[in-house]
């Protein structure tokens, strides 16, 4: 393993932006106060995340704050109790938060829905309870494979809500992967929509449950509960088939919260790793709550008057922590967008931030990207003044856009906070808060109680300026407890690369003042407009082409997804009678990757070649066709020797 040392790396940025006195006046977390924070967590750790952990209400306090005696396998408030929808929905009916809105939902074509936390905590317990009339308890999976509407926030709360855990299924994804993740989880109900509206067109959702379930297993999928979205024809097959209206018609808008023990499961999320199949990554009810709850309310300094709009669909981890369980932990408002961000044209995003008085305003960088390519003439014609921060995640910002969307988007007022996390690490891990000195193009320094650093392969600190592996030192309470039915998995890929230190899978360098700046993966996932696909299930895709007998893929820069995946493909001589050129075939192939795996995974270019370069003991040399396709020479060897 050898850190890629990139030129971004060696450019240095010197910019600095210090917060606006009335920012640091009305944060509330004051510079005194993170002073305070940092020499707590340094003193004692668990102290500090205790403390964090008392914000919450517990129906059970925890015997310690963290038992470390099976460790990786960190139990955190072991002997505790709660459910997260206790703290998230049902506690909120009984202060003033009751009538206060916790989600605004705007439909592409501009229509909205609006819930009260009462509104949505009643919604919630009528799904519960048509889920518990079902048969789902306590431990069950529950599928979603839902779009951005009310109705998915729902879900996600009522499996919570009933102790069961939330799988959900981005709905870009593919039948395949449908089929997949549904076997995986042997999820017994799952809930889905007749379909959804994405650049003016309407998707037909329904259609590709229908063409994943024939290929499931056993008692999988035994209940389709259907939201109607767009009231488009579909197929209800009885007596698998329900309508979720029919459903919740009968149902009572009272449930019972089950009382969870901090350690058991409250989701799995698919993620990419290095191996061909995504691994599901597992959160908990209670150590995820504790992070959830205490990075929304410091790092995006939660007030009662926010309006919080997180563009992350609710499937990403983005989706699921800062889009709904950190929002409603807190008491705030968050705005749910179901469509396409340039629909119908480039100021819709600053349309919705005017029409709501969005406050705080939590995208990505390539969306960035693609509102700067449009020119700020379109955030200009949007009142964008009620904004007060600006966040960022999943890929790196870069000085750049960092400046293009403080200035346009921002208005020269808002911090930008540049999140740096994964779906492994459930919460925010470094980042600036509103009170930092910011720097364009870093992440900002490691939250406080999160042990961040950047070392070497034999887990040395390197020196300041220098590019190594990001790894995290010390536990911390959002972290997954395991990968799904892989814990040999989870030790190894995750703790035994660099011994007692969580690895995180970046390259980074952090500078004289703390500071970090991440260069991007370090292992063979790339990162596609802020999605993760792993290099080995795109090209087991391809190879489950008749006509592909090798294939290897890389990730090439991109102006705009940042990354974009190039393959690399060893033919059978057979396509040359199938297809008039090589276009054609690529075509197909660049076809063939979207059907299997979903429109995420962009295939820029398709090459053929006679053979692919390999190791000795014979992997693929992803490293030298990607020094070979960026003119670069391979240095330090291929590093994919041994
Ligand atoms: C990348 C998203 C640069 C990183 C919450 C990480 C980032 C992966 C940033 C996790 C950031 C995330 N700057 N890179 N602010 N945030 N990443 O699991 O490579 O979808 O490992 O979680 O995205 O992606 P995931």
């Amino acid at each position: 393993m050898t850190p890629t040392g990139t030129l971004d790396a060696l450019l240095v940025e010197e910019r600095v932006f210090r917060p606006a006195p009335a920012t640091v006046i009305e944060a509330n977390v004051k510079p005194a106060d993170l002073a305070e924070a940092y020499r707590l967590a340094e003193a004692d750790h668990l102290a500090y995340w205790e403390k964090a952990a008392l914000e919450l209400e517990w129906h059970r306090k925890w015997d310690a704050v963290l038992d470390d005696g099976k460790a990786p396998f960190y139990r955190w408030f072991p002997g505790a109790r709660t459910n997260i929808v206790h703290n998230a929905l049902d506690r909120h009916v009984h202060i003033w938060t009751k009538n206060k809105l916790a989600l605004i939902w705007e439909g592409e074509a501009g229509d909205c829905r609006k819930f009260t936390y009462f509104e949505l905590y009643r919604e919630v317990n009528r799904l519960a309870g048509a889920l518990r009339a079902l048969g789902v308890s306590r431990g069950d999976r529950v599928c979603l494979y839902m779009p951005p509407i009310p109705e998915t926030v729902v879900a996600m709360l009522a499996a919570a809500k009933i102790g069961a855990v939330h799988v959900f299924v981005f709905a870009g994804y593919s039948a395949k992967f449908l089929r997949e993740r549904l076997n995986d989880s042997k999820a017994r109900v799952l809930v889905t929509a007749d379909g959804f509206y994405r650049g003016g067109r309407c998707i037909n959702l329904k259609a590709v449950v229908d063409e994943a379930l024939p290929g499931v297993r056993g008692e999988t999928a035994e209940t389709v509960v259907v939201v109607r979205r767009t009231g488009d024809d579909i197929d209800m097959q009885e007596p698998r088939d329900l309508y979720y209206h029919d459903l919740l018609r009968q149902e009572s808008p009272e449930a019972a919260t089950e009382i969870m023990e901090a350690g058991d499961p409250l989701f799995w999320l698919h993620t990419s790793g290095t191996t061909g199949r995504p691994k599901a990554v597992v959160h908990n009810h209670g150590g995820y709550m504790v992070g959830a709850s205490h990075t929304f309310r410091t790092v995006f300094d939660i007030k009662p008057t926010d309006i919080h709009f997180c563009t992350a669909d609710p499937g990403w981890i983005t989706g699921h922590t800062y889009g709904v369980y950190g929002p409603l932990l807190t008491g705030a408002t968050v705005i749910l967008y179901e469509g396409h961000p340039l629909y119908p044209q480039a100021d819709r995003l600053p349309t919705i931030i005017e029409r709501y008085g969005a406050t705080i305003f939590y995208a990505t960088p390539t969306l960035v990207r693609m509102l700067m390519r449009y020119g700020p003439q379109y955030p200009k014609k949007r009142d964008l003044s009620t904004l007060r921060l600006l966040g960022s995640v999943g890929e790196p910002l870069g000085p750049e856009a960092w400046m293009w969307f403080y200035k346009h988007i921002g208005r020269s007022n808002c911090p930008v906070l540049d999140t740096w996390w994964q779906t492994e690490t459930g919460m925010a891990m470094i980042s600036p808060m509103p009170i930092s000195v910011l720097k364009p193009g870093s992440v900002g320094k490691a939250l406080p109680g999160i042990a961040a650093d950047v070392v070497d392969d034999k887990g040395q600190a390197v020196p300041p300026g220098q590019g190594g592996f990001l790894v995290v030192k010390k536990p911390w309470p959002a972290m997954l407890t395991t990968l799904e039915g892989d814990d040999a998995g989870y030790a190894r890929d995750y703790w035994e690369r660099i011994p007692g230190c969580y690895f995180a899978g970046d390259v980074a360098r952090r500078d004289e003042d703390g500071y970090f700046w991440i260069q991007g993966r370090a292992d063979d996932v790339l990162n596609i407009a802020g999605h993760r696909v792993g290099t080995a299930e795109v090209e087991a895709a391809l190879c489950a082409h008749r006509l592909v007998t090798e294939a290897a893929v890389v990730g090439l820069p991109d102006k705009i997804k940042g990354e974009v995946a190039k393959a690399f493909v060893v033919a059978a001589p057979e396509w040359r009678a199938a297809f008039a050129d090589a276009d054609a075939f690529a075509s197909e192939l660049r076809a063939h990757v979207r059907r299997e795996l979903g429109p995420i995974v962009v295939i820029k270019a398709v090459e053929l070649r006679d053979t692919l370069p390999r190791t000795r003991s014979g992997k693929i040399l992803r490293r030298k066709l990607r020094a070979e396709e960026l003119g670069q020479a391979l240095e330090g060897g291929t590093g994919e020797e041994e």
